[in-house]
């Protein structure tokens, strides 16, 4: 085992092992001092230039004086109670009531009354009974605006009828900050008009390796594609610091997430550990909140994930020396699910170690009142310093504050909220079929194939083609993205759906066939398909090799034991993963025969392959005349005929834009292959006819 370990795997394990059991001296026992890989909790001193950032937020001596004044009417246990965060399915409003919690949120696939198509008046009810709870002070206590935090990844994708944007490795590939910001808005106001104040984005990981089940949440392998995106998301999102557009009734609070080095653990493993040299964690999977800080984003939430052996809901050095201290950053740190569950001596109901390394509030779906009574205790106990617990609280009061939660009334009495008109409008749907448009890469395009021209008779064929389940991908109205269907998503619009609208405007006929039979012989062929839904957890991948509509995406993968058990022990040594089409040799792919069926028909055939990371495909490119990257586009399918078709005169319709922003492999992660293609790469498809 040892054997096939590689090298800085092994050394994480070691300064792991040797940190438990003798300390700091874990680089001396080595015998190869190595300080910048050397864990740097619990010591603060770090040589690394985490920038000092001037947040645009300034510090406002009212709202300041306003926390004090409110933090000294507050018992320790009514404090504490302002730094949980449940779970609608598991607190009521009376709990709001009665134990004053600051924060609730909705996880993935949860809605008002566990009812996936509840309206966007339901979803205001619901936070008006939240917050009117908070607001009662029949009790004594004061009245303190509880935040309801909601994952609004792609648009505000838990509610019926919104509008849903590519994932971000698609929105990497169109390269345009500006196009980001406008996400941004949409998306704010699509969260308002439910009555909802605080999404958990953007996700701002810098993927290393797309085995990583959330490598799609990640909008490229580089940081400066983070950095130029994440500051514009949260200026979208929040509005402009500095002017009144800043958390005004249009915008919602943003948070940079997963902090920090989530796309960056060791084989793409879901939650494992990053062994980056603390520089690189810096340059590679720290400039995304950078920009986020730098647009005066309010929250960051801490990461799963391990830094060379140590949970970051535990990392003291990086939460709060690094990240409150050097950075400037004083917003709120929440904890992720369960994420305290992670480090070492807690469980999900007690977590001193976490509060005391700098998380601020703790997202704890189910077991809040334990964890409540628990820290009460803690800081009788003396484990957790009354001065931190006072630091997070005054954190989360100046959030709320400037938010505006105290002014902003109940959330039914704001102004966007209950304008269902808002979810999914049709000008929101434009900047996301625009940013379809911009996502699409282009990766081969043989005799001028692309763009088609739009009067002839197309056949659509492959199981994403008319599937907006496929088409949307995890965190998609349900957490995993499975069990979907279009009922799900009104006013969407499939990949095919927006070929045949193209294609019946300029007089030709565009005819759907999954399995790619036809009566007559068609002029072009477009094959749609690619990966089945998944999210984080399920959706790591031991290897890059495509296998077809058998992979089942989530349905599979859940069946495996978690990711965490499969992380050392049967991850094979990269010399051993398979290269691209070896995963075929017992049998042909289904999506590869019908490619080849179809072009061996002599008709002219156009690979559509919506995806939610890069993966081995060299035979299906291989097998096709054209061959576009849609990523994994939402709910506004029209955005892929946009620039696969010519306008009905003939003319380029959208020149195609979109240009890698992960290389393309030819082979798994560590296998030593040239990228198939490289990053940047992308066809803008033929001007000529
Ligand atoms: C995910 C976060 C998400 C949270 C709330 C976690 O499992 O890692 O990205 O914000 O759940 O749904
Ligand atoms: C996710 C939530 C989801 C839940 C389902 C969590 O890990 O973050 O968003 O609702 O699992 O059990």
């Amino acid at each position: 085992m040892a054997a096939i370990l590689k090298p800085a795997l092994r050394r994480a394990l070691i300064s792991l092992a040797l940190l438990t059991c003798c300390g700091s001296a874990a680089g001396a026992a080595t015998g190869q001092p190595d300080p910048e890989r050397t864990p740097q909790h619990p010591v603060a001193a770090s040589t690394v230039a985490w920038p000092a950032i001037v947040s645009p937020v300034p510090r406002d001596p009212k709202i300041e004086a306003r926390i004090v004044d409110l933090l000294s009417k507050l018992t320790l246990e009514q404090k504490i109670a302002q730094m949980i965060q449940p779970e609608i399915r598991y607190v009521t409003p009376d709990d709001v009531r009665k134990y004053r919690l600051g924060s609730i949120l909705n996880g993935g696939g949860v809605y008002p009354g566990g009812q996936k198509h509840a309206s966007v008046s339901q979803w205001v009810a619901l936070a008006d009974q939240y917050y009117d709870a908070s607001m009662d002070t029949s009790g004594g206590a004061p009245a303190i605006p509880v935040i309801w935090g909601t994952d609004a990844v792609h648009g505000a994708n838990d509610v019926f009828g919104a509008t849903l944007f590519p994932h971000n490795v698609g929105l990497g590939a169109a390269h345009d900050p500006g196009l980001i910001q406008r996400i941004g808005e949409v998306t704010g106001r699509e969260v308002a008009a439910t009555g909802l104040d605080w999404t958990f984005a953007p996700t701002v990981a810098v993927v290393r390796d797309p085995r990583w089940g959330r490598s799609y949440e990640g909008y490229s392998e580089r940081p400066d594609i983070a950095r130029a995106y994440a500051g514009r998301m949260v200026q979208g999102l929040q509005g402009i610091a500095g002017t009144p557009s800043f958390l005004d009734a249009d915008h919602v609070v943003a948070t940079a997430k997963h902090y920090i080095g989530d796309g960056g653990t060791e084989h793409g493993i879901d939650r494992g550990n990053n062994v980056s040299s603390e520089r690189e964690l810096l340059a590679i999977h720290g400039q995304g909140y950078v920009s986020a800080l730098e647009s005066g984003v309010q929250t960051v939430m801490a990461s799963y994930n391990s830094w060379q052996g140590i949970k970051l809901h535990g990392h003291r050095h990086l939460l709060t020396d690094v990240l409150k201290g050097r950075m400037g950053f004083d917003g709120v740190i929440v904890s992720d699910w369960d994420g305290i569950d992670e480090v070492q001596g807690c469980s999900k109901d007690r977590c001193a170690a976490a509060i005391n390394a700098g998380i601020d509030m703790l997202m704890v779906p189910d077991q809040w009142l334990p964890f409540l009574h628990n820290t009460v205790a803690q800081v009788g106990d003396g484990d957790i310093p009354l001065s931190r617990i006072d630091d997070a609280v005054t954190r989360i009061l100046r959030l709320k504050l400037r938010a505006g939660l105290f002014e902003k009334g109940r959330p039914s009495s704001r102004p966007l909220s209950n304008r269902a008109a808002e979810v999914g409008a049709s000008e929101h749907r434009a900047v996301a079929r625009e940013a379809v448009r911009k996502s699409l890469v282009l990766l081969k395009n043989d005799k001028c194939l692309l763009p088609l021209s739009a009067h002839g008779s197309i056949l659509v064929a492959g199981d994403s083609a008319d599937d907006i389940g496929k088409q949307t991908g995890g965190w998609s109205l349900t957490w995993q993205g499975t069990e979907n269907t279009k009922a799900d998503f009104p006013g969407s619009t499939t990949v095919f759906e927006g070929i045949r609208a193209a294609v019946t405007a300029a007089g030709g006929t565009a005819t759907l066939s999954v399995d790619g039979s036809f009566q007559s012989r068609p002029d072009a062929a477009i094959v749609v398909f690619g990966e089945s839904p998944y999210a984080e957890w399920y959706g790591d991948l031991k290897s890059l090799a495509y296998r077809g509509p058998s992979e089942k995406g989530a349905e599979v993968a859940m069946a495996r034991p978690p990711p965490e058990v499969n992380a050392l022990a049967d991850t094979p040594p990269s010399s051993a993963a398979p290269r691209a089409g070896e995963a075929n040799r017992a049998g042909v792919p289904p999506d590869l025969a019908l490619l080849r069926r179809l072009r061996q028909a002599g008709i002219p055939v156009v690979a559509v392959f919506v995806t939610g990371r890069v993966r081995l495909v060299q035979p299906e490119i291989d097998a096709a005349d054209a061959f576009a990257v849609a990523w994994l586009p939402g709910t506004e399918g029209e955005g892929v005929a946009d620039v696969l078709f010519r306008k009905p005169s003939g003319e380029v319709n959208f020149p195609i834009t979109g240009r890698l922003s992960y290389s393309w492999p030819a082979g798994d992660p560590g296998s030593n292959t040239k990228p198939l293609f490289p990053y940047g790469y992308g066809l803008e498809g033929c001007s000529r006819q």
